[in-house]
């Protein structure tokens, strides 16, 4: 059945008015304001803290847990344990994402699947990830424990490299899951390591990926709890976000060729200096993007200088241009605009600058129906919400492919993310847990009526 708002609330009211217990009564009312163990989340979010933690350093340090490293291999083992101790049926698929399966009341219903990921960006934050991934395998205990069947088979998914620090593509797990892998992926080389054999060490199936896709309408909706990252929601002291939208994400890999020389006896006037050429775009790529109103954003956030000696003139400079916004013909444009001022810098510097696209993440709109769901739950919670876009990239972006998606955010104290200073509070790392509790109770009863005990 195709998700329509009329279908949904039509549904909703009607098992409202059926076969649902008094409480349950008023269309999309939550099952009651059930709640996670909020101490028991927290001490996991710690102890996954330690895998990729500096050498000598605390909680405070953040950590380093970059997709595909042996910490990231220790973190998804530890999460792995707590899966079976939900008594979850894991399975690690072709593309080593691991998905942890509950069944529900009816086998053949689309499963609802929730879940984040837990590889970070080089010295990354506590939260960024681990929060949802955590808060998944938390809502599969509490359900346990509670002995509550969903009518929807349940699916808790932990993402493969979703930051794509390794291989410099990012949603590898969810875009493997979407049929969005780009070809030759896997024959890609990053630090010396291809990434079939990465991918193999995780413990997935290259030679298999393909079985990894997932077909559109084959979930009935995907939902994922993540700190917002962005200073909004802490600065209005609201307690939850609901996602509107995810933005769009396009990445370059841009090359600067000039001419390495001696820096003593080479006259200014007769250098092709490739890192003052990359410095002018860095600054090009800042006019650009800033010279217009908008939520535009653009950053070069990696850059890398040939032979990086003092006394060498920089004779090739590789670095990474990424737009991001929620329309796609936005950041193309912008994008020409780069390429067009990249063509001047070149020649006013006597070098050779390459601009190649080396990602495109297409932006992504949740679902009305699960927005709905995700709000009814924060109210029956009593927790003041408003609805946000998500100027972060996430697997979500990737399953909305496959069918409805919603997002929940909480707080990143003073907006900071990607560092060993981010920060959500515990409350509302417990309050967010809720809410995704209630969100996948909440989805479900679109179709089997209130969760049944057994
Ligand atoms: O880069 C991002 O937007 C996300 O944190 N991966
Ligand atoms: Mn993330
Ligand atoms: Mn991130």
């Amino acid at each position: 059945m195709h998700f329509t708002r009329r279908t949904f609330l039509l549904s909703a009211a009607g098992l409202a008015a059926s076969s649902v217990p008094r409480a349950w009564a008023q269309p999309g009312a939550a099952p009651g304001a059930i709640r996670v163990n909020g101490a028991r989340l927290r001490a996991r979010i710690e102890k996954l803290s330690e895998f990729g933690r500096p050498l000598g350093g605390s909680f405070d340090d953040g950590v380093s847990r970059v997709g595909y490293s042996v910490a990231d291999r220790a973190g998804r083992d530890y999460v792995l344990q707590l899966m079976h101790a939900a008594r979850l049926d894991t399975r690690v698929d072709p593309a080593a994402n691991i998905i942890g399966r509950r069944p529900g009341r009816d086998p053949a219903a689309k499963p609802i699947v929730f879940g984040s990921h837990v590889d970070s960006v080089p010295s990354g934050g506590n939260f960024d990830g681990p929060l949802g991934t955590l808060a998944a395998v938390e809502v599969a205990q509490v359900l346990l424990e509670r002995g509550i069947v969903t009518g929807h088979p349940l699916e808790v998914v932990i993402w493969t490299n979703e930051e794509g620090v390794a291989f410099g593509n990012g949603l590898c797990g969810s875009r493997a899951a979407a049929g969005e892998l780009v070809a030759g992926e896997l024959d890609q080389v990053w630090n010396g390591v291809r990434k079939a054999d990465a991918v193999r060490a995780l413990g997935g199936d290259p030679d298999r990926i393909a079985e990894a896709r997932r077909a559109p309408g084959s979930i009935h909706a995907y939902l994922e709890l993540h700190v917002e990252q962005g200073g909004v929601l802490d600065r209005a002291g609201t307690p939850i976000g609901i996602v509107e939208g995810i933005v769009a994400i396009d990445r370059y890999d841009c090359v600067v060729r000039g001419a390495a020389n001696h820096a003593g006896t080479t006259p200014m006037t007769d250098r092709h200096d490739a890192l003052l050429a990359a410095s002018r775009l860095v600054e090009a790529v800042h006019e650009i993007v800033t010279g217009e109103p908008g939520r535009q954003v653009g950053t070069v956030g990696r850059l890398e200088v040939t032979p990086n000696a003092p006394n060498v003139i920089p004779g090739l400079v590789r670095l990474t241009v990424e737009l991001r916004d929620l329309s796609a013909e936005k950041l193309l444009r912008l994008a020409g605009d780069v390429r067009g001022r990249a063509a001047g810098i070149a020649a006013a510097t006597g070098t050779t600058i390459e601009l190649a696209q080396s990602s495109h993440h297409a932006a992504a709109l949740a679902a009305p129906e699960v927005r709905a769901a995700i709000e009814r739950s924060a109210d029956d919670l009593g927790l003041a919400h408003r609805s946000l876009p998500s100027g972060a990239g996430h697997d979500a972006q990737m399953m909305a492919r496959l069918g409805p998606m919603g997002m929940i955010f909480v707080p990143s104290i003073g907006g900071i993310s990607h560092s060993p200073r981010e920060r959500t509070s515990w409350e509302d790392c417990s309050r967010g847990a809720d809410v995704l509790l209630g969100s996948v109770l909440a989805v479900d009863r679109i179709r089997f009526g209130n969760p049944s005990t057994v």
